[in-house]
C-alpha cells in the first residue's frame, strides 16, 4: 500500500516536472506583452524593397522608446523579426547574424537592448527555413538554436511557420517550447502558425502568444477568406476584428496564453488616425500583445496620444486576464463589443464597422445596461405587479480615449460614430 502511495506521488511530481518546463509558465508573459517588432518598419511589411534591419534600427528603436517615456508606460519587447540571421550557419551548425547588419554580433545588440531596461527579441521558424531570404529555420536544430539564441540573452523568441518539416504543430512547437525551458533562461515564446490546426485549443500549453490568423498588412481592408498563409476573414484590421468575433476570444484567453492578432501597424502611413485608433482600441480589448511595427522613432505626436493612453493600456493589462467579445452587431454595422474587468467595472467598445467600407453614413451606436447584465431587479407584489427592488442601475461612463468622465446613467448610453471609429468606455455600476 505504502509502495503504491510513494509511486502515486513520484509520478505526480514528474507530472509537476514535465508540466513547470513547458513555456507558458516560465514567468515571462503574465501581462500581455508589449513593444516593438521589425517586420513593418518599411516597404507595406516588405511587400517589397529590402530587409530595413540594422544593428543601429535595433539601437535607434531601444533609444527612442526610452526617450518617449513608452518603457514607462509597458513597452519592453525590442524585437527582430526575420531579417537578421546570415543565409548560411556557421562552421559548427550555429545560427549566425548577418555580418554586414550586425558587424558586432548579437550579444552586443542584446547587451546594448538590456542596458536601456528593456527586453531583446529574435525569429526563427518551425521548419528548414524562414519564410524570407532563405535564410535557415530551426528544423532538427532546436535544441542547438535554443542554445545559441539564449547564450546572445534573448529574452523573446517568435518562431513562424514556413520551411519543410515532418510532424505536427502541437509536437514541434511543443519540441522547441521545451528547448526553451532547458536553455534555463526564461524567454517568451511567440508561436506564430497563422492560426492553423486550431491553434487556439493547444497553443497555450506551449507558448504564451499564439498568432491566430494570417497577416495582418497596414489596410482597413484587404484581401479574403483563409489564404495559404493561415487562416482568417482577411489581413486588414476590419477583417481581424470580424475575425475575432467569430472566435469569441474570451473562450480561449488566459494569463501566459495570449491570443494574437498579429502586428499593431499605427504609424503606418496608409493607417490614419481613426483607423490606428480603432485597431489599437480593439487589440487593447482582447488583451492582445500591443507590439508596434511601424518606425517608433518617426512616430507623430498625434499618433503617440494612441500608444501612450495609460487607461486604454490598463483595459489591456487588466489582471481579469479575459478578453472582449461582440454582443451585438446588425446588419447597418452597428457593434458592441464587453468585456469584465478585475475590478468590478466594465470595458465596452462602440463601433461603427462600416460593414468593411472606409466611408459612409454615421450611426447611433447604443449598449444597454441590460444588455451587459446589469438589470435593475423587479419583484412581484401580491396583485402580481413588479415592483422595483432596491435601487435603479446607475452606471457611470468614461470615455478612455477622451480620458472624461460623461456622467451617471440609468438605461444605457449611445454614441454618434463615423464608418471606422469607435467609443471605448470603462462603465462602473452603482446601486443594486
Ligand atoms: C510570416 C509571418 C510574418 C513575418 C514574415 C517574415 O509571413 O506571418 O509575421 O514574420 O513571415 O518573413
Amino acid at each position: 500500500m505504502m509502495i503504491r502511495y510513494q509511486f502515486t506521488i513520484i509520478l505526480y511530481l514528474l507530472y509537476i516536472a514535465n508540466y513547470t518546463s513547458f513555456a507558458y509558465n516560465n514567468g515571462m508573459g503574465k501581462t500581455p506583452p508589449m513593444g516593438w517588432n521589425s517586420w513593418c518598419t518599411h516597404s507595406l511589411c516588405n511587400l517589397f524593397g529590402k530587409d530595413p534591419c540594422t544593428e543601429q534600427l535595433v539601437m535607434e528603436t531601444a533609444d527612442a522608446i526610452v526617450e518617449k517615456g513608452l518603457d514607462k508606460l509597458g513597452y519592453k519587447y525590442v524585437a527582430l523579426d526575420d531579417c537578421w540571421s546570415d543565409t548560411k550557419r556557421d562552421a559548427n551548425g550555429n545560427l549566425q547574424p548577418e555580418k554586414k547588419s550586425f558587424p558586432n554580433g548579437m550579444k552586443h545588440v542584446a547587451d546594448y537592448v538590456h542596458s536601456k531596461g528593456l527586453f531583446f527579441g529574435l525569429y526563427t521558424s518551425l521548419g528548414t527555413e524562414t519564410c524570407k531570404g532563405s535564410r535557415p529555420g530551426s528544423y532538427n536544430h532546436y535544441a542547438q538554436d535554443a542554445k545559441t539564441l539564449t547564450s546572445w540573452g534573448i529574452d523573446m523568441i517568435k518562431m513562424d511557420h514556413c520551411g519543410h518539416k515532418n510532424g505536427t504543430d502541437p509536437q514541434l512547437y511543443g519540441e522547441m517550447s521545451k528547448a526553451l525551458n532547458a536553455s534555463g533562461r526564461p524567454v517568451l515564446f511567440s508561436l506564430c502558425n497563422w492560426g492553423l490546426d486550431n491553434v487556439w485549443d493547444w497553443g497555450s500549453n506551449l507558448a504564451q502568444m499564439f498568432r491566430i490568423q494570417m497577416d495582418h498588412l497596414p489596410f482597413w481592408k484587404f484581401g479574403s477568406n483563409h489564404s495559404s498563409d493561415g487562416v482568417g476573414y482577411g489581413q486588414g484590421t476590419y477583417d481581424i476584428i470580424e475575425w475575432m468575433a467569430h472566435l469569441q476570444p474570451s473562450k480561449w484567453t488566459k494569463q501566459y496564453g495570449w491570443l494574437d492578432p498579429d502586428f499593431l501597424m499605427t504609424e503606418y502611413f496608409t493607417m490614419d488616425f481613426i483607423g490606428s485608433r480603432t485597431e489599437y482600441t480593439f487589440w487593447s480589448l482582447w488583451s492582445a500583445p500591443l507590439l508596434i511595427s511601424t518606425d517608433l522613432r518617426k512616430i507623430s505626436t498625434k499618433k503617440m496620444q494612441i500608444i501612450g493612453n495609460e487607461e486604454v493600456i490598463a483595459i489591456n493589462q487588466d489582471p481579469s486576464n479575459t478578453a472582449g467579445d461582440r454582443i451585438f452587431n446588425d446588419t447597418n454595422g452597428r457593434q458592441v463589443w464587453a468585456r469584465d474587468l478585475a475590478n468590478g467595472d466594465k470595458c465596452v467598445v462602440l463601433y461603427n464597422s462600416g460593414k468593411g467600407k472606409s466611408h459612409g453614413d454615421k450611426l447611433i451606436v447604443g449598449v444597454t445596461w441590460d444588455m451587459l447584465g446589469w438589470n435593475t431587479k423587479f419583484v412581484l407584489d401580491n396583485d402580481g405587479n413588479g415592483v422595483k427592488e432596491g435601487n435603479d442601475v446607475i452606471v457611470e461612463v468614461r470615455n478612455l480615449w477622451k480620458k472624461e468622465t460623461l456622467g451617471n446613467f440609468t438605461n444605457g448610453y449611445n454614441a454618434t460614430l463615423a464608418v471606422r471609429d469607435v467609443q471605448m468606455l470603462r462603465l462602473r455600476r452603482y446601486g443594486v
